[in-house]
């Protein structure tokens, strides 16, 4: 297949634009790299993936490079709830307007594969079980407007809206901001962490099994059109103690302490189901262990410190 990517360097897309190579495809990236990572750059000598450097809110732009593919994987966003609130009117028009305005470019056979989030299940309540069925609470701008272009999505055909649990594990454009490989960096760093809400559970996800998802979908995809899917670690539906014991059992001096400094902005405390998924054959490979493991192998690559000298 042809495959446009938007955002293909970020942090999930740098991870799957190698493997969609990888599986034979032909890939075209769209992305601003607002980050300035080079995220991609050990990809660029293959002839079958296309960088273009520019914004998604260039409709000319994406129209070009959209009209010829079989397929759109929309990552280009303002992504996180912190990021959003920093510039709401940003966050709108690249989340919402040009992702919806893409929609509205493609030809009915163009098929859409986006990862959208999981986090508005988020009620706050105890034993909150959520599956696809389950209500939507978005409370934050990132979730309202999430939840917003989902609905966008699955009115047209040929769409599949993968709802993604916290992703974790290293990606060339590492996110330190989520949750596992931010307690994971702190406990290596500063050897402690506090936390609010410590009993909140949520679901987790390695960022290599959410390239499986996507993948599976490309290549049986009568089993996924015009669904909705949660994406998850069954395994993985823990409290942030649970997730603090488990980085704990692994760096014995990591220290975590609970406090009532703060709430989460889209109250996320759930148990997801991943049923629906793994039933149409996904079987994630990394469990959060493993994650944990690669995170303390990899994470002091990463930690580059430009104005001090410790
Ligand atoms: N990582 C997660 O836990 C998670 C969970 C659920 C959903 N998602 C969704 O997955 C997608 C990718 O997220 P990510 O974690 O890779 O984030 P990211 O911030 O690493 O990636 C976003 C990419 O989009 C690019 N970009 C931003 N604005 C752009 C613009 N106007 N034009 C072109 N490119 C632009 C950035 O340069 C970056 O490469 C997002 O839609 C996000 O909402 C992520």
């Amino acid at each position: 297949m042809k495959i446009l990517v938007t955002g293909g360097a970020g942090y999930i897309g740098s991870v799957m634009v190698p493997e969609l190579l990888g599986a034979g495809h032909k890939v075209i990236v769209i992305d601003n790299f607002m980050y300035r990572q080079p995220s991609l750059a050990a990809h660029c000598w293959n002839p079958n993936l296309e960088i273009v450097f520019g914004d998604i809110r260039n409709l000319e732009l994406v129209a070009r490079h959209a009209k010829s593919v079989d397929a759109v994987i929309p990552l280009a966003a303002i992504v996180g709830a912190p990021a959003c609130d920093r510039d709401p009117k940003l966050a709108t028009s690249v989340n919402f307007d040009a992702t919806v305005a893409l929609f509205e470019l493609l030809g009915k056979e163009q098929l859409v594969l986006m990862p959208t989030t999981n986090s508005a299940y988020g009620s706050g309540d105890q034993d909150n079980y959520c599956d696809e069925t389950s209500p939507l609470h978005p409370l934050s701008h990132y979730a309202v407007e999430k939840v917003r272009v989902e609905e966008r999505l699955m009115e047209r055909e040929n769409s599949v809206s993968f709802r993604l649990a916290t992703v974790f594990g290293l990606s060339p454009r590492m996110r330190l901001d989520l949750l596992v490989n931010n307690f994971v960096w702190r406990a290596l760093k500063d050897r402690f962490v506090v936390i609010f809400e410590g009993h909140y559970r949520r679901n987790y996800i390695h960022v290599r099994d959410v390239v499986g998802a996507f993948l599976l979908a490309l290549s049986n995809i009568d089993d996924f059109r015009g669904e909705i899917f949660n994406v998850g670690l069954s395994s993985a539906n823990i409290s942030k103690i649970g997730l603090c014991e488990a980085i704990a059992s692994q760096i014995p001096e990591f220290v975590f302490l609970e406090a009532q400094m703060k709430s989460d902005p889209d109250q996320r405390n759930y148990i997801v189901s991943n049923v629906k998924i793994e039933a149409k054959g996904f079987s994630p490979k990394f469990s959060l262990d493993i994650g944990i493991a690669e995170l303390i192998k990899g994470l002091p690559m990463f930690d580059v410190p430009q104005f001090a000298n410790f």
